[in-house]
């Protein structure tokens, strides 16, 4: 599969890294665009000095020690609205912004496009392409609330990072891991990230 995945400068940085670590592993084309404040808050989430994104991916793959990387990562400059996936003529299939935050989201509602993220929204939606965007603020004000309904009307899907509790994580990482494998499951894959919901646990 061919997706851009951005991820922007909401708290949650445990998301990106639990979904980009088994993105690795999967067979695939990724393009991958950090904002300024996702690595501000991605260093102090895991407090680790990684200051790029390419650090930061490195970071991932080197605490989890992922092995078959079979995804191929490509970095594209957040302020670059000259990137080859700013148009689309270039074909992804879907997009993911994880996290995504509520200046993105109202950035993107608004037809604003001023960063290669909110670009490549821009094409997603005009193209009909798929849009998950991974919201996380709390508490929502009106104006939050407005534009992630406005999203959702325009073709996109709101996935909130709100991670169920009822199969009984036992860490970070296991919640990271339910919102990743939820991401998966919108884009057609089903892995054990997460034990699905049963009635006769
Ligand atoms: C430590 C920290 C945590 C933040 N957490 C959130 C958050 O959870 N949700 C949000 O919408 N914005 C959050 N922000 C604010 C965004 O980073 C800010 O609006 C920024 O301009 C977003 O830009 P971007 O969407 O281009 O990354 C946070 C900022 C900092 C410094």
């Amino acid at each position: 599969m061919k997706l851009v995945v951005a991820i922007s400068g909401a708290s949650g940085s445990i998301y990106a890294a639990r979904f980009l670590k088994k993105l690795l592993e999967i067979q695939g084309e990724t393009f991958l665009i950090f904002s300024p404040a996702s690595i501000k808050i991605f260093k102090e989430e895991y407090q680790t000095k990684a200051n790029t994104p390419e650090e930061i991916v490195n970071f991932i793959i080197e605490k989890w020690k992922v092995e078959n990387i079979s995804n191929t990562f490509a970095f594209r400059n957040f302020h670059d609205i000259g990137e080859d996936i700013a148009s689309g003529s270039n074909i992804w299939e879907a997009m993911v912004i994880v996290p995504c935050s509520m200046k993105t989201i109202g950035s993107i509602v608004t037809g604003i496009t001023t960063n290669l993220i909110e670009r490549c929204a821009d094409v997603t939606l005009k193209e009909k392409r798929r849009l998950i965007a991974v919201p996380r603020e709390t508490p929502y004000n009106q104006i939050h609330l407005k534009n992630m309904l406005k999203l959702d009307k325009v073709g996109g899907i709101i996935l909130p990072a709100s991670p169920g509790f009822y199969f009984l994580p036992n860490s970070l990482d296991d919640l990271g891991d339910f919102i990743a494998g939820r991401i998966f499951n919108l884009l057609g894959y089903d892995f054990d990230l997460f034990k699905p919901w049963n009635p006769k646990f």
